[in-house]
């Protein structure tokens, strides 16, 4: 079986983009691959984050990736943090690796833009090396991301056949998968921006852990266009069409079929039906959500996959280091 790995980064509360766009995607694979889903707390740290907030987010990640469907029996759920072998690796890789073609990430010059070099971490810098260690060390074949993180994981590659060509066969080269079944899910206010978590309180934005009747709210009031016909039309009717799109991923249908039930109706009605569905999804993540914290589950859940990380980075690890003429 392959093995499929992704992280996330605890810095901003779940999205409804992110279930579409990810969440439910890795829920679906986790059957067809050996599945590692890991939050990634020590990317987090590119960027100055309050201690106890991010402490809460790391768990709260945790839990909500159990609610929303990743299940244990497939998926190794962990905390990157809780295994050290990572940033071992990620020096490593530091090492083997060029102040030229990092300065290339397009990452790091969108998130340095504008900064003096006084205000930016040397972490912010080399954070796509310490992604690809998160990647190599475990052997992945395939790693799901957004289109903007297919650099790194190009990156990675690179990393792993100049590595390989320097000291011999050691790490497997990972591919990149761009999940296609998920659609892109738009701000309800500003439907040409992708909803974000970094626009928190923004009333286009639909958080998995916020009250339902707010979420509900949200919907009710997205903007539209001042038509009164439901069809997808991306250009022309953007709000429309992102509601389409909430629809159909939710009911599993198409946007053709999604269409046709709709074409009939207003957009209150239309919309009613969409706040509907959500409101369905966040009751049903709330609700797990709830037990996975009462129940004490996750804690068993990370310290058994903790035990089993470890023991595979180790033995990467230690092999690297050894390759590379380190220790005795
Ligand atoms: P981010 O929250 O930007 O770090 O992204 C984490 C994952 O969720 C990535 O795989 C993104 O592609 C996906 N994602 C985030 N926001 C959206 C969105 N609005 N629509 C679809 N996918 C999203
Ligand atoms: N850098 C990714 C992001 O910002 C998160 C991440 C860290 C990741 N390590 C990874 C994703 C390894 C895939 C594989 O979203």
């Amino acid at each position: 079986m392959k093995r499929l790995l992704s992280g996330v980064k605890p810095t901003g509360e779940l999205t409804l983009g992110n279930y579409i766009g990810a969440l439910r995607q890795f829920v679906e694979m986790q059957k067809e691959y050996e599945t590692f889903v890991f939050v990634a707390d020590l990317h987090a740290l590119t960027v100055y984050n309050d201690p106890t907030e991010l402490k809460r987010r790391i768990k709260d990640i945790v839990a909500v990736y159990l609610a929303c469907g990743l299940d244990p029996k497939y998926t190794t759920l962990f905390i990157q943090s809780e295994n050290m072998y990572h940033t071992n690796l990620a020096w490593i890789l530091e090492c083997n690796s060029y102040m030229g073609e990092m300065s290339r990430m397009t990452q790091f010059k969108d998130k340095s833009k504008g900064k003096n070099n006084e205000a930016i971490s040397c972490g912010l810098f080399t954070y796509p090396d310490l992604m690809a260690a998160d990647i190599l060390i475990y052997d992945a074949d395939v790693v799901p991301v957004g289109v903007d993180q297919k650099q790194h994981v190009e990156l990675a590659r690179n990393l792993a056949e100049r590595f390989n060509n320097k000291y011999g066969e050691t790490f497997k080269v990972p591919e990149p998968i761009i999940p296609s079944s998920g659609a892109k899910i738009y701000d309800l206010q500003n439907p040409e921006k992708k909803m974000s978590k970094t626009e928190n309180s923004s009333k286009g934005c639909i958080m998995l852990l916020e009250d339902v009747e707010s979420a509900r709210k949200k919907i009710m009031s997205a903007v539209t266009d001042s038509e009164s016909k439901v069809y997808y039309d991306k250009e022309n009717k953007p709000g429309i069409s992102n509601l389409l799109a909430i629809y159909s991923s939710l009911k599993g249908i198409s946007i053709e079929e999604a269409e046709n039930k709709f074409k009939e109706s207003n957009y209150g009605e239309f919309k009613r039906c969409v706040a509907d569905e959500v409101v369905k999804l966040l009751t049903d993540i709330q609700n797990k959500y709830n037990e996975v914290l009462e129940s004490g589950f996750a804690d068993k859940i990370l310290d058994d996959s903790n035990a089993k990380v470890r023991a595979i980075a180790q033995k990467k690890v230690e092999e690297a280091f050894s390759k590379v003429g380190v220790g005795r």
